[in-house]
């Protein structure tokens, strides 16, 4: 396969990023030419921020899977697609061609409709790593079912708030998942979540770790059963449902800095265009390259990196299910050295906890089968930059640093590895149809360089989201109404005199833990949740392996236990309403804590205190009680 929007030197990226500010219609009009579409688009762009309305290639129809699957059988099928390697390395990897991934794919899209399964249904997938996960994205996306990826860390009442607030009839899920050397009970879960959605009629469960599970007669079946029926079916070819460009694909729930996770959706035209351009740009793909993206599909980066831009663009995806550190820290690194692993995509936090069990762990391994290195997720520190270049790169594989959000569907700000210059700890330069703009503490554009500011866009690129699942306006409001007619990212970020950018991390009280996104109001009301807890307040501070850490001041009245056990009550709380990923690190009791006349808690002074900068706390004299700063401080951790 060829790719003829791949930009082959910074001339032509100059180039065509003009074009595609200047002519976004002509632009994306000719790349999104290059694939296969049942109708054409009437028009290539409509927009306008304010409500918001964003529409990329109306009137176009369109299915995603025909682009990801049916339109290489020609000439790739049987070129592997997906390599899957199993947490344990001593069990057998799985490799699935092309071929044999479509002939899954019409198998699984089959029985989602013998289970009544229609265009525009909400499935909710909640499953480990294993390609059946891909599979049952694919299917949906077959069928026009919209699909709405869990990540298997979430705790059931996480599950059912968003099975509930999507309304999802369909599971799709597993008896339990290897992590490790944990053996996480997923469908026990699932079964607990689902008390509270009644409205649910079918569970689809593939084993993969044979954990004993209850079955619930009538609503849930197995998927190897499911299987075996559509086999005397005789194996049927399911059709690819015509899709409207602007039908929804997916939802994909994130935390913002208020209330709840918010549904965002992400749309088929736009979505598929933009994921294929970046993954084929960024990573400079090359037809018979093995592509390694180490994260959960879970999270955004598995949907558009690991299943649709790899798939649509024809290359071959490693799908780990393991942890890197699992049985050492070398486990990364004999992936690499097994499937000649030509492009790595991993996030810091991964980086930072390699580097901390040391080289020995990368010694050893014959990696010179790596070309382009990639990081994701949350800003990369210089030490974790070097060691990636050194150890895993040899000084000579460009690293991209992607900057991007559950809401962009895909990269916007990298360096196009090896053919735009990459930058230590920026993420460079936008991607054509990306205009980001800085904006200071007035609300005014930043035009100079080497300068700081909250980072927006200024223009829909293919990929922004739509809308936010039952709740337009909410939509609206956390993205498009802070500064009027831009899409405001929630990140802060510095420009460069050349005009680099680099992020320097949220500007709202949204935290990035190991790379995971956690509202610090998503926190506190778990928190406040176990009994005992008047009042909580949640901020992050540095943490060298996780980025950024979570520190909670808690005022407790309860009477039971000691600190530390009250300490692990809470964290199990916690556990229990969002799932182990948003448990403290640090938990600091208090009697009080720092609010203005107003009530409004004072989180810079907490912020300080966590990241034990104990002086300067700036100007405290407009709280109601400035003495509960003595204790706080006195009582920092
Ligand atoms: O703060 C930015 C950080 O991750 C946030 C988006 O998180 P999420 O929607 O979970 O998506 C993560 C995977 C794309 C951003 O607002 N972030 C992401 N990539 C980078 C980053 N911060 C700095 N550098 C990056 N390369």
């Amino acid at each position: 396969m060829s790719y003829p929007y791949q930009i082959k030197s910074i001339e032509e990226y100059k180039q065509q990023y003009k074009k595609s500010v200047e002519q976004p219609d002509e632009f994306w009009g000719e790349i999104a030419s290059h694939f296969k579409w049942r109708k054409k688009w009437n028009k290539v762009l409509d927009w306008e921020f304010k409500t918001p309305q964003i529409s990329w290639f109306a009137g176009g129809q369109i299915n995603v899977t025909e682009n990801c699957l049916d339109r290489h059988l020609d000439t790739l099928g049987n070129k592997p697609a997906l390599i899957w390697e199993p947490n344990n390395p001593e069990d057998f990897f799985r490799v699935l061609t092309y071929k044999e991934l479509h002939f899954k794919v019409n198998q699984f899209a089959q029985v989602l409709l013998n289970n009544g399964v229609k265009k525009g249904d909400r499935v909710c997938i909640y499953m480990g790593m294993i390609p059946e996960l891909s599979i049952a994205m694919l299917a949906c996306a077959r069928i026009g079912a919209v699909h709405s990826v869990i990540f298997g860390g979430f705790s059931a009442q996480s599950i059912a708030d968003r099975v509930e607030d999507a309304h999802a009839e369909y599971i799709v899920t597993c008896d339990g998942a290897y992590r490790g050397a944990k053996d996480v009970a997923l469908k026990s879960v699932i079964d607990d979540a689902l008390v509270r959605c009644q409205f649910v009629r079918r569970v689809i469960v593939c084993t993969r770790t044979r954990i004993p599970v209850s079955m619930i007669k009538g609503r849930d079946v197995w998927w190897e059963d499911e299987i075996k029926k559509v086999e005397t079916q005789g194996n049927p070819f399911v059709e690819p449902v015509a899709m409207e460009a602007e039908d929804p694909l997916f939802i994909l729930y994130t935390s913002g800095s208020t209330g709840k996770p918010k549904g965002v959706v992400h749309t088929c035209g736009g979505y598929l265009v933009w994921t294929n351009y970046t993954f084929v740009n960024v990573f400079q793909y090359k037809p018979e390259e093995i592509y390694f993206c180490t994260a959960d599909i879970g999270w955004i980066t598995g949907h558009s990196y690991i299943v649709y831009g790899p798939l649509s663009a024809g290359a071959t995806s490693l799908i780990f299910e393991g942890i890197p550190t699992w049985p050492d820290a070398g486990r990364f690194w004999e992936i690499v050295e097994k499937h000649k692993v030509n492009i790595l995509y991993t996030a810091p936090t991964a980086i930072r906890s390699l580097m901390g069990h040391g080289e020995m762990f990368t010694q050893g391994h014959d990696l010179s089968s790596i070309r382009v290195l990639g990081t994701v997720g949350e800003p990369i520190n210089l030490e974790a930059w070097n060691w990636y270049n050194k150890y895993i790169g040899n000084n000579s594989a460009p690293i991209v640093d992607t900057w991007w959000q559950t809401e962009t569907a895909g990269i916007l700000i990298s360096n196009l590895a090896g053919v735009t210059p990459a930058k230590p700890t920026y993420a460079t330069l936008p991607l054509p149809g990306v205009q980001p703009v800085l904006i200071d503490e007035n609300g005014k554009e930043i035009e100079s360089f080497g300068v700081s500011g909250n980072l927006c866009m200024k223009a829909p690129w293919p990929g922004i989201l739509r809308t936010t699942w039952g709740d337009h306006e909410r939509c609206r409001t956390t993205y498009f109404a802070t500064y009027a007619d831009l899409y405001f990212t929630g990140d802060g970020c510095f420009r460069d005199q050349e005009g680099n950018y680099r992020i320097t991390g949220r500007v709202d009280d949204v935290l990035n833990v190991s790379g995971h996104r956690i509202g610090t109001a998503e926190v506190e009301n778990a928190i406040n949740m176990h009994e005992g807890v008047v009042e909580s307040a949640v901020v992050g501070y540095p943490h060298d392996i996780k980025g950024q850490g979570i520190y909670a001041y808690v005022i407790y009245n309860g009477t039971h236990g000691d600190a530390e056990q009250t300490r692990n009550n809470i964290n199990a709380t916690v556990s229990r309403i969002i799932g182990p990923i948003a448990k403290p690190d640090k938990i600091q009791f208090v009697n009080g804590l720092p609010k203005t006349r107003s009530g409004k808690i004072m989180r810079r002074i907490l912020r300080k205190v966590a990241e034990n900068e104990l002086e300067n706390l700036g100007d405290t004299t407009t709280l109601l009680d400035p003495s509960v700063v003595d204790e706080i401080i006195q009582g920092h951790i």
